[in-house]
C-alpha cells in the first residue's frame, strides 16, 4: 500500500518543479518565484535581480567563450570563471618552457596580461518573439517549418542587430517550440588572461574526483574584458582599455552556514526534463554505453602518450579533458537513471497522459507515434555513435572527413580555378590548426582500434561497401588487431595530410583525383558518405518528427496541469537562467552523511606528491600546514573552506557561474555536479542533487597567498 502511494505521488510530481528544481527565465523571476526566493533568504528587490532599464545582477554575467559562464568582479572588467573554462586559453598561451598550465600564471600589472582568441557576450535584452515566429510559420507543414527555421529567425534577428556596437541576437525555442524568445547580446573580443592557478590546484583530483563530492578543486581562472575608450567592442589593440561594466559583483569573505540562501545566474547548456520513456531507453541501452565504450579506449591511448612527454600533454590536454568529462558523465547518467527508475516513471506518466488524452485528437496518438519513430530509428543508432565517437574519434580521420566539402567544390561542374584555390587555401588553414594539435602516436592506434570496433560491433549491412574486404585482402584476418595496426600505419605513412611536400604539391596542382586517392581521405570520407547517403535522411526524419511530437506532448502536459503550467520553466538551451536554493549537506546513501563544505585538511589528506591527479605545489602544502589563511579563514571551521555544495539546479554551460548570497555578493563559483544525481539533465532529484562550488575565499587565498597577486585582490570590492 505504502509503495503504491509513493508511486502516485511520484507520477504527480514528475513534471512539477519541486524543491529547488528550476532554471528560471530572468525576466519572469518576479512573477514566477520571487516570493519563494524571499522566503528562502533573498534580500534583494525584483529590480535588482533583473531590470531592462536599470543596471541589475544580470549585467555582471556573461557567456564565456563557447560554452561557459563568467562574471564581472571589478569596475575594470575583471572576469572570474572556472579553470576548466579557461583551460584551452591557458594551454594555448603555454609552451614547454613557459608552462602556465602546469605552473600557473599571474599578471602583476595590466601590461603582463596575455591576449587570447576568446570572446565574451553580455546580455543586452530579452524579447518574446513568439507572435512573429508563428506568423512566419503560418500554414507551413512541419517539415517546411523545420527547413525554414533559420531563414525565419534571421529575418527577425537582423532587425535587432547592430554590428557597429557589437549587438547580435539569437532566438531560442522554449517549451519545445511552444514559445520563442530572442536574446540580444553584446560581444566583446579583446579578452586577456590575467591569472590561473597551477593545474594541480585548478584541476586537483583530476578525473578521479571529477563529478564527485567531497571535492577539493581550485577550479578558477581570471580574465579581463577590454574595449575602446568609448566602451565599444573591438579587436585586440594596445589602445583598448578595461571595460567599465554596468554592474559587478562585490565579493563576500564573510562565509556562510549550512542552509544559507544561494542563487546562481548562468548559461545552462541543455536539459531534457520532458524526455519520454522511449528516449531514455535508447540512451541507456545504446547511445550511452556505445559512447562510453569508444571513449574508454581513446582516452587510454591518449593518456599513455601524455604521461610520457610534457609536449604531448600540452597538445592533448584540452581535448582529453573534454572527452573524459563526458565519458564519466554519460556513464554516471545511465547508472543514476537506472537507480532512480526514471524509465519506469516516465512509462507510468505516459499511461496517465494517455488516459487524459482519450477523445482528444491532438494528443491521443502521441505515445503510439513516439513508439513508431523510435522503433524505426533504433537499428541505426549504434552505428551513428560508432561513426561520431569511433571512426571520427581519430583526429586524422575527422580532419580527412572534413575535406569532403573541398572535394565537393573540386568536382563541381564548371567550377572556376579561383573557387578551387579559395577552398584549398581554407583547407590549408584548417590543416595547420589540425597539425598543431595532432599526436601521431596515439592517433594511429585510435584509428586502428576504432576501425576494428566498428567492424566487430556494427551490423555488417551498415558497413561501407567493400571497405573491410579491402583491408582483408591487403592486410589479412579482420579478427586480428595487427591487421588494423598495419593498415593504419600505412594510412599515416602515405597520407598527404601529414606530409608537407605532398600537401604543398597538392596546393600548387589541386586535383580531385589526388585527394580521392589519399588513404586518410579515402577512409574518413568513405564512412562519412556511407552515413550521409544511406542514413542521414532517416536520422533527420526521426529528429524532425521527434520535435513535432515533443511540441504537442509538452502542450498536452501543460493543458493537463493548468495550475502547474504557470510555474513551469523551459528546458535549458544555453539562454540565461537563474536557479535559487540553499547551501546544504546531504546523505548520498544509507548511513553516510556529507558535510556542506570541504577544507584544507582534506587537501592535505588527498595530497600525493608526484601523482598525476593529486600532486600540489610544495608552497601550498607548507602554507596549509602552517594554517596561514589570513583574512580568508573560516572561523567556524578554523580552516580554509575549499569547496561547498548547494541545492541549485544547474548543468554543463553553467560552469564558472557566480554563486550569489541573499544580498547579491559573490560567495563562490559553480563548477560541477555530484555523481549521485548525474541523471539531472533528464530528472532532477530533490534529495540528492547538488551543485559543487569553489569557495571564493579559497580562490582569493590562491591568488593572494599562493600567487602573490595582491594587485588582483585590491581591485575587488570585498565584503567583510
Ligand atoms: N565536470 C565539470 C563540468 O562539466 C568539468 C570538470 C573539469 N575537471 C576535470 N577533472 N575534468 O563542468
Amino acid at each position: 500500500m505504502k509503495k503504491f502511494i509513493v508511486s502516485i505521488v511520484m507520477i504527480c510530481s514528475l513534471f512539477k518543479a519541486s524543491a529547488d528544481e528550476g532554471m528560471w527565465l530572468p525576466m519572469l523571476l518576479g512573477e514566477q518565484v520571487y516570493a519563494d526566493m524571499v522566503k528562502k533568504g533573498l534580500k534583494l528587490t525584483k529590480e535588482q535581480l533583473y531590470s531592462i532599464n536599470k543596471s541589475s545582477l544580470k549585467d555582471a554575467i556573461l557567456i564565456f567563450g563557447g560554452g561557459c559562464t563568467g562574471e564581472i568582479v571589478s569596475n575594470q572588467g575583471l572576469i572570474f570563471t572556472n579553470h576548466h573554462c579557461g583551460y584551452a586559453a591557458i594551454a594555448g598561451a603555454s609552451t614547454v618552457e613557459h608552462n602556465y598550465l602546469k605552473d600557473g600564471f599571474y599578471a602583476y600589472s595590466k601590461d603582463q596580461e596575455i591576449k587570447s582568441t576568446l570572446t565574451v557576450q553580455f546580455l543586452d535584452r530579452i524579447v518574446d518573439v513568439t507572435k512573429e515566429v508563428e506568423e512566419a510559420f503560418k500554414g507551413l507543414s512541419w517539415t517546411d517549418r523545420m527547413n525554414k527555421t533559420a531563414e525565419v529567425y534571421k529575418l527577425i534577428t537582423d532587425k535587432a542587430e547592430d554590428k557597429d556596437n557589437g549587438l547580435s541576437a539569437r532566438i531560442y525555442p522554449m517549451f519545445k517550440g511552444n514559445q520563442f524568445i530572442m536574446y540580444v547580446y553584446k560581444t566583446y573580443r579583446d579578452i586577456r588572461l590575467v591569472g590561473a592557478p597551477p593545474e594541480s590546484v585548478g584541476k586537483f583530483g583530476g578525473d578521479t574526483d571529477n563529478w564527485e563530492w567531497p571535492r577539493h578543486t581550485g577550479d578558477f581562472s581570471i580574465f579581463r574584458v577590454y574595449a575602446t575608450k568609448e566602451g565599444k567592442p573591438a579587436d585586440f589593440s594596445k589602445d583598448n582599455t578595461p571595460l567599465q561594466p554596468k554592474h559587478y559583483l562585490p565579493v563576500s569573505i564573510k562565509g556562510f552556514k549550512n542552509g544559507d540562501f544561494a542563487m546562481i545566474y548562468g548559461y545552462p547548456g541543455g536539459t531534457n526534463r520532458y524526455e519520454t520513456s522511449f528516449g531514455i531507453k535508447l540512451k541507456v541501452d545504446i547511445e550511452n554505453p556505445s559512447l562510453v565504450n569508444l571513449r574508454d579506449i581513446r582516452l587510454k591511448l591518449m593518456y599513455e602518450e601524455m604521461i610520457k612527454d610534457p609536449a604531448v600533454k600540452l597538445k592533448l590536454a584540452s581535448s582529453y579533458a573534454g572527452i573524459a568529462n563526458y565519458w564519466k558523465f554519460f556513464d554516471g547518467e545511465s547508472k543514476q537513471l537506472k537507480k532512480f527508475g526514471t524509465y519506469e516513471q516516465k512509462q507510468q506518466y505516459e499511461v496517465e497522459f494517455l488516459k487524459w488524452a482519450k477523445g482528444k485528437p491532438d494528443y491521443v496518438n502521441l505515445v503510439e507515434e513516439y513508439s513508431k519513430i523510435y522503433t524505426a530509428w533504433t537499428p541505426y543508432s549504434k552505428m551513428r555513435t560508432y561513426l561520431s565517437e569511433g571512426i571520427l574519434g581519430s583526429p586524422l580521420a575527422a580532419f580527412a572527413a572534413s575535406l569532403v566539402a573541398l572535394e565537393a567544390i573540386m568536382v563541381k561542374p564548371g567550377v572556376s580555378s579561383a573557387e578551387i584555390k579559395k577552398a584549398v587555401d581554407a583547407a590549408t588553414a584548417s590543416r595547420k590548426i589540425f597539425l598543431a594539435g595532432e599526436d601521431r602516436v596515439s592517433d594511429v592506434k585510435i584509428m586502428a582500434v576504432t576501425a576494428q570496433m566498428y567492424y566487430t560491433d556494427i551490423n555488417k549491412n551498415q558497413h561501407p561497401i567493400g571497405f573491410y574486404e579491402g583491408i582483408k585482402a591487403a592486410y589479412g584476418d579482420l579478427k586480428d588487431a595487427t591487421t588494423f595496426t598495419n593498415w593504419a600505419n600505412n594510412v599515416f605513412a602515405k597520407t598527404m595530410i601529414l606530409d608537407e611536400s605532398k600537401w604543398a604539391n597538392f596546393v600548387t596542382h589541386p586535383d580531385a583525383t589526388v585527394l580521392q586517392a589519399d588513404p586518410a581521405f579515402d577512409y574518413g570520407a568513405e564512412f562519412l558518405k556511407n552515413y550521409n547517403t544511406k542514413y542521414a535522411s532517416l536520422y533527420t526524419a526521426f529528429m524532425n518528427k521527434n520535435a513535432e511530437l515533443g511540441k504537442s506532448y509538452l502542450k498536452g502536459i501543460m493543458e493537463m496541469n493548468p495550475a502547474a503550467a504557470k510555474k513551469m520553466y523551459p528546458d535549458a538551451n544555453f539562454s540565461m537562467r537563474v536557479s535559487y536554493g540553499n547551501v546544504k549537506s546531504y546523505s548520498p546513501r544509507d548511513a553516510v552523511q556529507y558535510d556542506y563544505v570541504t577544507t584544507g585538511r582534506g587537501i592535505i589528506e588527498k595530497y600525493k606528491a608526484g601523482d598525476y591527479e593529486f600532486d600540489l605545489p610544495s608552497k601550498q602544502i607548507e602554507l596549509m600546514k602552517k594554517k596561514d589563511f589570513g583574512q580568508y579563514i573560516d572561523k567556524a571551521k578554523n580552516d580554509l573552506v575549499v569547496n561547498f555544495i548547494t541545492t541549485n539546479d544547474i548543468t554543463g554551460g553553467n560552469s564558472g557561474s557566480p554563486v550569489i548570497d541573499g544580498s547579491g555578493n559573490l560567495i563562490g563559483l559553480a563548477f560541477d555536479g555530484n555523481y549521485e544525481a548525474l541523471s539531472h539533465k533528464i530528472a532532477f532529484d530533490k534529495d540528492l542533487n547538488r551543485t559543487i562550488c569553489v569557495d571564493v575565499r579559497y580562490v582569493l587565498w590562491c591568488i593572494d597567498k599562493l600567487g602573490g597577486a595582491s594587485n588582483i585582490i585590491n581591485e575587488l570590492k570585498l565584503v567583510k
